[in-house]
């Protein structure tokens, strides 16, 4: 089947939501997700959205904090549009009926506002600690309402269609929409569109242990590198330092905003390591939190840290964390009265799809907003609750210039043929998905997890390049299935994390690698840029 719309999004998150409303004035959405609408990391989001929302607290400070954590690679330009346009969109979010947790102060009610590590000031704008939950089901609410916009649950994009390739010549490339599988029917859609948005959220899945939903398996980074996009900063993964350390706990994050309460980081004998790690203790920038731990665990060889609350009033606790006391409650864990057991997990992704200022990638007609892109904010380390705030700030400007673009290059969209299956069939083998799926995650952790070395890099590249061969003859030779799509796609993200990291002979931000322990601003003060044209 075709389907023609203006624009079409792929991806239900903080990101593709917003600007599948926000482009709904101007002409019609095509929404694709590929399971259920809500299913996202934004909705497990936490601890909140930074943005400058007091009167003790200034642009330059939240600036300055973003451009600390960065380690020398954030775009200033960039930090300074998505810092002052915070508080906009905030107020878009409280107009759309996201209801954050206030306080009262004398006579007055004001937001209020968490602390998280690195920063400097309260700026974290949260509801309880369910914020995300708050903000996806805010955006559902008006997205299903809107006569504009068609949803497509259950369909998962495989290939974005681009004009060099479907429609031939050369010069500047540009996308007219995506192919995807509708999970239900097994049949193979042709979305076509003026514009194309990626709003496929992070690669968190391409590690074995993470605080990211099953969706989170690269897509979008995947689907844009074999367009021929540019992706820039793969090798810098976040690890965020506290998910819960449980056999039944799968991905259960612990909230930053616990230590912005006074969470203390211990050891099994009640040590309180952070001291001797950074000046800010506990609330040190993630990067170093981390590292901080896996050293510790390393030294001592146990299997876990411990966060310890206990000394705060458990009528706190309760009211200001009620999702994460529950949760450890169900495990048996009572955190008002117990230090909870956390290791790290990959969390984040810095790098991804390169943009412009506009949220435009290196392919005209095709944006990459949210966790997918890379805009030059976050540069080798992310500050805390700036995610939230960069997949708003960037729906709003590519929204803007996909709306312009509608206007101002409003060329027909070509003849697009629609998928070829070829001599594929019905896969008998399904196992070889699992074992393939099951190797990358493990030796990802391994040897390009939170400290690197030359060696583990190399034994990394090795696999990754006889895996990725290996499931390229499976992919042309067997049915398209939503698992062979993720698998081809979290080894082409793999093998982007390797590829860049090798490339970064220093430590910086969330790359560290113990062969070039320090920073070489001389050689590295750059980003790693990687793009498919210039590799064959
Ligand atoms: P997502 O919200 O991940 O949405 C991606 C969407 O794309 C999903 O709908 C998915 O199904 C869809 N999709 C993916 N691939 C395809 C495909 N091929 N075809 C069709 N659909 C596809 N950040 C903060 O700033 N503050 C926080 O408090 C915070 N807490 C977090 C807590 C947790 C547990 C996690 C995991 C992350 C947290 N983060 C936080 C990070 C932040 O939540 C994410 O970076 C952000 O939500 C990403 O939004 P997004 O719209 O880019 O992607
Ligand atoms: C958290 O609540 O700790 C997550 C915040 C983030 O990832 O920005």
């Amino acid at each position: 089947m075709e389907i023609k719309s203006d624009f079409l999004v792929i991806g239900t998150g903080i990101a593709g939501l917003t600007f599948a409303l926000k482009a709904a004035r101007y002409g019609t959405v095509s929404l694709l997700s590929k399971r259920s609408v809500r299913e996202s990391a934004t909705y497990y989001a936490q601890g909140g959205i930074a943005s400058v929302l007091s009167k003790e607290d200034t642009f330059d400070e939240h600036i300055k904090d973003t451009i600390y954590a960065g380690a020398g690679l954030c775009d200033a330009r960039i930090v300074d549009l998505v810092v002052k346009d915070g508080p906009a969109r905030i107020q878009e979010l409280i107009d759309r009926g996201v209801k954050f947790t206030s306080r009262h102060n004398g006579s007055a009610t004001e937001l209020d506002l968490g602390k998280e590590g690195g920063h400097s000031k309260r700026r974290i704008v949260h509801a309880e600690d369910l914020t995300g939950r708050a903000v996806e089901e805010a955006l559902v609410s008006s997205v299903e309402a809107d006569q504009n916009i068609r949803i497509y649950e259950n369909h998962i994009a495989i290939d974005v269609i681009t004009h060099s390739k479907f429609v031939g010549g050369s010069g500047e490339d540009s996308a007219w929409g995506a192919y995807a599988l509708d999970k239900t029917t097994g049949e193979v859609h042709t979305f076509l569109a003026k514009a194309t948005v990626l709003a496929t959220g992070g690669a968190g899945k391409v590690y074995l242990f993470t605080s990211n939903p099953d969706v989170a398996t690269g897509d979008g980074i995947a689907m844009a590198y074999r367009a021929g996009a540019d992706i820039a900063d793969m090798e810098f993964i976040q690890f965020h330092p506290t998910c819960l350390y449980h056999s039944k706990a799968k991905s259960f994050l612990i909230s930053e905003a616990l230590r912005g309460e006074g969470g203390i980081l211990r050891l099994k004998d009640g040590t309180a390591f952070m001291k001797g790690h950074h000046r800010m203790e506990d609330l040190a920038p993630r990067d170093i939190v981390a590292r901080a731990i896996d050293f510790e665990l390393k030294k001592s060889g146990d299997d876990c840290v411990y966060l310890d609350m206990t000394h705060r009033p458990a009528v706190f606790i309760k009211e200001r964390f009620p999702n994460i006391y529950s949760k450890c409650l169900e495990f048996g864990i009572d955190i008002t009265a117990t230090p909870i057991p956390v290791v790290p997990a990959a969390h984040y992704i810095c790098g991804g799809v390169r943009t412009d200022v506009n949220g435009e990638t290196s392919i005209k007609r095709l944006y990459a907003i949210g966790e997918t892109a890379c805009t030059g904010l976050h540069g080798a380390n992310r500050l805390a609750s700036n995610s939230l705030l960069e997949a708003l700030v960037f729906a709003d400007k590519a929204s803007e210039d996909a709306v312009r673009l509608l206007k101002e290059r409003g060329a027909p969209i070509p003849a697009i043929p629609s998928w070829e299956t070829g001599g594929a069939v019905e896969s008998e083998e399904a196992v070889v998905i699992s074992q393939n799926w099951d190797e990358i995650r493990r030796f990802m952790w391994n040897y390009v997890g939170i400290v690197r070395s030359d060696k583990r890099l190399e034994r990394a590249k090795r696999r990754i390049d006889l895996l990725k061969s290996e499931i390229n003859e499976y992919y042309w030779d067997f049915k398209i299935t939503n698992n062979l799509v993720e698998l081809r796609n979290i080894a082409t993200v793999a093998g982007l994390i390797i590829d860049s990291a090798m490339q970064r002979k220093e430590s910086r931000g969330l790359h560290y690698n113990i062969d070039y322990p320090e920073k070489n601003d001389r050689d590295f003060l750059k980003d790693t840029v990687v793009n498919i044209r210039e590799r064959v």
